[in-house]
């Protein structure tokens, strides 16, 4: 049991410490509130705990320091976008080449060939598309669904996200489909464009599939937007005998769970998607995505793409698949996020697991910590199956406390769970700084 008056009072002496420590965050936060919306040139910069967002000057590797010149370890890596670490010499070379030779120019650069060619190896599926963000890679897979398969609800999992792709910004509320919480201005009552079901349900996919209505059904092999919910047994399997058995095809959202090895789950666990997405940490923190697909969908695109209205058919953009990013990608995927990577990143992230895990039965909580490859999350409930159960378990007050403690004593966590992620950078003594923070601040609240 949390003792809110303490948790109240503790998160106010913490708040008061962060404000004392940040003087420069503070004068640029109050001088940003002229010409940007909020203060924040994105929302969701806002989540951050404490009065004001911190002002980053730098980072590098698995280090971030801010403009008061505090350093921190980086557990939150710009929520995967820097998943491969910041900074990267060989990524800012690349990058510093092509802005010299040239940037984006509505034609094809010779590294986009690499860049197909290891995409494919990666995640076992031959044929690639670039993005420039991994939202506008799901939205172009859905309109390719819905064009192949004529149908025109697509089918997503319940507390789901996949970017800001408005079909997607749906939950079951009673059974029924409705707006996401917090989710502005919909186009269209997501009720008619979206069908939801919940993760690891076998039969309620199934019941639902067979309406016929359906293209696609976009999922993550594992929820890690509402902490991390892993498949049961047998459950992707399932979802692939279903999606076959109702002619829908199968989407698989790589992005946050290319933190299970260099092809994602889809390769780790072997899976037949008929699309895979992927963006964020690709390149190395320069904007772009990529989705790639089966020979069996290529076929039935490739006479498409040669046609007079591809230009407004709905996918693509014009500053999408330039030169820059495709040096980026070719520049990353090279280096990093390569199973020698990932053999540092995930024995860091399982001794943060075992360390979290024994703070959490020191302090006899029935709490729960989750690991997924190289990223790992606690959360205020026993493993949950689905998203909903983890979503009831939220708890706003408590997370801020946390992770405002963590961050005053040197430690970002992604402000919108209790997300660490690790890269090869990270070092040992970075996971018990983290787990001594923890048990400080679990003893701090439980006395
Ligand atoms: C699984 C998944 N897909 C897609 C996205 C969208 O990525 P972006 O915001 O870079 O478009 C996110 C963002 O968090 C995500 O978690």
């Amino acid at each position: 049991m949390i003792d809110r008056a303490r948790l109240s009072d503790l998160r106010a002496a913490e708040e008061q410490r962060f404000v004392d420590g940040h003087p420069r965050s503070a004068d640029l936060a109050t001088e940003a509130r002229g010409p940007l919306l909020a203060g924040v040139p994105m929302p969701w910069m806002t989540r951050w705990p404490g009065a004001f967002p911190v002002f980053f000057d730098s980072a590098a590797g698995a280090r971030l320091t801010d403009v008061d010149g505090h350093e921190y370890v980086d557990l939150c890596l710009g929520d995967t976008g820097a998943m491969t670490g910041h900074a990267l010499p060989q990524v800012a070379d690349a990058v510093a080449d092509r802005a010299r030779t040239g940037i984006t120019t509505m034609l094809p650069s010779a590294d986009a060939i690499w860049v197909g060619h290891e995409l494919a190896r990666r995640f076992r599926l031959p044929s690639w598309q670039l993005a420039m963000s991994a939202t506008d890679a799901n939205r172009f897979v859905l309109r390719f669904a819905r064009h192949l398969t004529g149908r025109p609800r697509i089918a997503v999992m319940d507390w789901c996200y996949h970017g800001t792709v408005d079909e997607t910004l749906a939950v079951l509320s009673d059974g029924r489909v409705v707006a996401r919480p917090g989710a502005m201005g919909p186009p269209d009552d997501v009720a008619t464009t979206t069908a939801v079901v919940p993760f690891n349900d076998l039969d309620a996919l199934d019941r639902r599939l067979a309406v016929d209505d359906v293209a696609c059904l976009l999922m993550e092999p594992a929820l890690t937007n509402i902490g991390i919910v892993l498949p049961e047994e047998g459950y992707l399997d399932g979802v692939r005998a279903v999606t076959r058995r109702h002619d829908v095809l199968l989407v698989i959202d790589e992005t946050h769970t290319l933190c299970a090895g260099p092809g994602g789950c889809t390769a780790a666990w072997g899976l037949e998607p008929d699309f895979v997405v992927v963006g964020k940490p690709i390149g190395g923190g320069v904007p772009c995505a990529a989705y790639g697909m089966s020979a069996e969908v290529a076929d039935r695109l490739d006479g498409q793409m040669l046609e007079d209205e591809i230009d407004v058919a709905g996918v693509g953009g014009t500053l999408t698949g330039n030169a820059l990013a495709l040096a980026a990608i070719k520049a990353t995927l090279s280096t990093c996020l390569r199973d020698d990577d990932f053999a540092v990143a995930i024995p860091l992230a399982e001794r943060f697991t075992d360390g979290v895990a024994g703070v959490i039965a020191e302090h006899d909580l029935a709490w729960h910590v989750q690991r997924l490859g190289c990223r790992a999350e606690y959360w205020f409930c026993p493993p949950p199956r689905d998203g909903a159960a983890a979503a009831a378990a939220v708890d706003d007050d408590l997370e801020q406390f946390l992770h405002l403690w963590a961050l005053n004593r040197g430690i970002l966590l992604t402000p919108f769970h209790n997300m660490a992620l690790f890269s090869p950078h990270h070092t040992e003594a970075d996971v018990d700084r983290h787990t001594a923070v923890f048990d400080q601040a679990l003893t701090a609240l439980h006395g």
